[in-house]
């Protein structure tokens, strides 16, 4: 690691090391069990945070990490603490009483508080994931804002640096290209252009608060990147595009010269035996997505029984049927979503028509937490009361089944009504977690 860090300041490269706390810990509480709530390995994921040893560990382990690294910036990680153990461990709640902490929120917020006093005093700073916010952020604390941009701009606002890695632009591990183009990814759908696209600088922010926003940053998640290759497919070019991001006016930025320049970089990779995207094959977006489908639902009223969540509304209750279908990635405001119920929805042709088809496609990324639904009930009415049904579709993909998938589910017939019922039911299991995600119901 000493030969890493020289290297890297040869080269005017500082680099950050992470060590994660109180979370995403479970090597080392399989390691150290007596530093979790339960007490034994593989049943908490974050540290006890009421037991006093977990402080004296932590600050050993910091104390060689900052032997190793002279950074000044030191992250700490902070994100996707289950919380669990703690509400229920007598030594957390003993501790929560004695320092009056109301909740977990705040009991995460006492740990990173201590472990900013203790950075401080070695001269050092605490960098987080933006949950460290959670509970009151830490006085000099640096917050790395990846559920989107908002908590960089809250944490800009109050006064404390930022770095904006938002996970729709940010996240290299997603896919870089059509799904049925590429290995397996942690689904999404990050194009270069839309790597490229991301300006860290938020117009919201005025130049006080602006001057908190220290730069930009890819991240890679590898859990399902199996080989060096494929890491290299996932990088590159796409951290060029971060790179170029980060030290460019957005004014001074063009794709088109980008990714010209990419190309050539692809290629001069390539020569040296390295693996970045094909980027002058890339295949791009779902073809269906540059079109608008005209049907006979086209912009009908539609009468929601259950509600789309509010992460993912596709514009609202229009969306199922504006002509406008998804491409690749949950996030691109052509899909719907729903979480914890059903999709039951009806459709309001406003006059008595003859009907050949009613169809609408789900989208499936285990990896991503969406699921295609067990079964879709497909009915039809003259008066919005008395329903006939025309179809039950069943699921056919497992919802353990890895990767990227579409399906539409459908009914073909011959039938006269003015309203259709539309029910999607999700799958038992996925349910309390997963979405199920439409982008429109296409009526013929
Ligand atoms: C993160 O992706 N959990 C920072």
């Amino acid at each position: 690691m000493k030969e890493v860090v020289e290297y890297a300041a040869k080269r005017y490269i500082t680099i950050i090391p992470e060590i994660e706390m109180p979370g995403h810990s479970e090597e080392v509480l399989a390691a150290f069990p007596e530093l979790s709530c339960a007490g034994e390995p593989y049943v908490n994921s974050d540290f006890c945070i009421g037991n006093p040893q977990t402080f004296v560990f932590l600050e050993n382990v910091l104390s060689e990490v900052m032997e190793l690294f002279p950074s000044e910036l030191i992250h700490i990680g902070g994100d996707e603490a289950e919380k669990n153990g703690w509400r229920t461990c007598a030594k957390c709640n003993r501790l929560m009483n004695q320092e009056a902490l109301k909740d977990a929120d705040e009991l995460q917020s006492y740990m990173i508080h201590r472990i900013e006093t203790f950075l401080n005093a070695n001269e050092r700073r605490l960098l987080g994931w933006d949950e460290i916010m959670q509970g009151g952020l830490a006085p000099n604390a640096t917050v790395m804002s990846w559920q989107g941009e908002k908590y960089g701009i809250d944490a800009a606002r109050k006064g404390h640096d930022a770095i904006m890695t938002p996970i729709n632009y940010c996240y290299l591990n997603f896919y870089q290209d059509a799904p049925d183009a590429h290995v397996l990814s942690w689904a999404g759908y990050t194009p270069l252009e839309k790597v490229y696209a991301y300006n860290p600088v938020p117009d919201s922010l005025d130049m006080e608060a602006l001057k908190h926003i220290l730069g930009i940053q890819g991240n890679v998640w590898a859990e399902y990147i199996p080989t060096e290759e494929n890491e290299e497919m996932m990088i590159w070019p796409r951290a060029l595009a971060i790179a170029e991001t980060g030290w460019s006016l957005p004014e001074k930025k063009s794709y088109e010269r980008f990714r010209k320049n990419a190309l050539k970089a692809v290629e001069f990779m390539q020569s040296k035996g390295y693996s970045p995207f094909d980027l002058k094959n890339e295949v791009g977006q779902r073809r269906e997505y540059a079109d608008t489908v005209c049907h006979l639902a086209y912009q009908k009223p539609v009468e929601y029984k259950k509600m789309y969540t509010y992460e993912y509304t596709a514009g609202g209750k229009t969306a199922l049927t504006d002509g406008l279908l998804g491409g690749w990635a949950p996030d691109d405001n052509r899909w719907q979503g729903f979480i914890g119920n059903s999709m039951d929805i009806v459709i309001d042709m406003e006059t008595v028509q003859v009907i050949n088809s009613i169809e609408a496609t789900f989208m499936q990324d285990g990896f991503g937490w969406y699921w295609m639904p067990k079964e879709v009930e497909i009915s039809i009415s003259p008066d919005n009361k008395n329903f006939t049904l025309l179809t039950t579709v069943k699921n056919d993909i497992p919802f353990t089944q890895t990767g990227f998938f579409l399906k539409n589910f459908g009914w073909n017939g011959k039938t006269g009504g003015r309203y259709i019922r539309y029910i999607a039911k999700p799958d038992k299991e996925s349910q309390k977690v997963g979405f199920l995600f439409v982008d429109e119901v296409i009526v013929k």
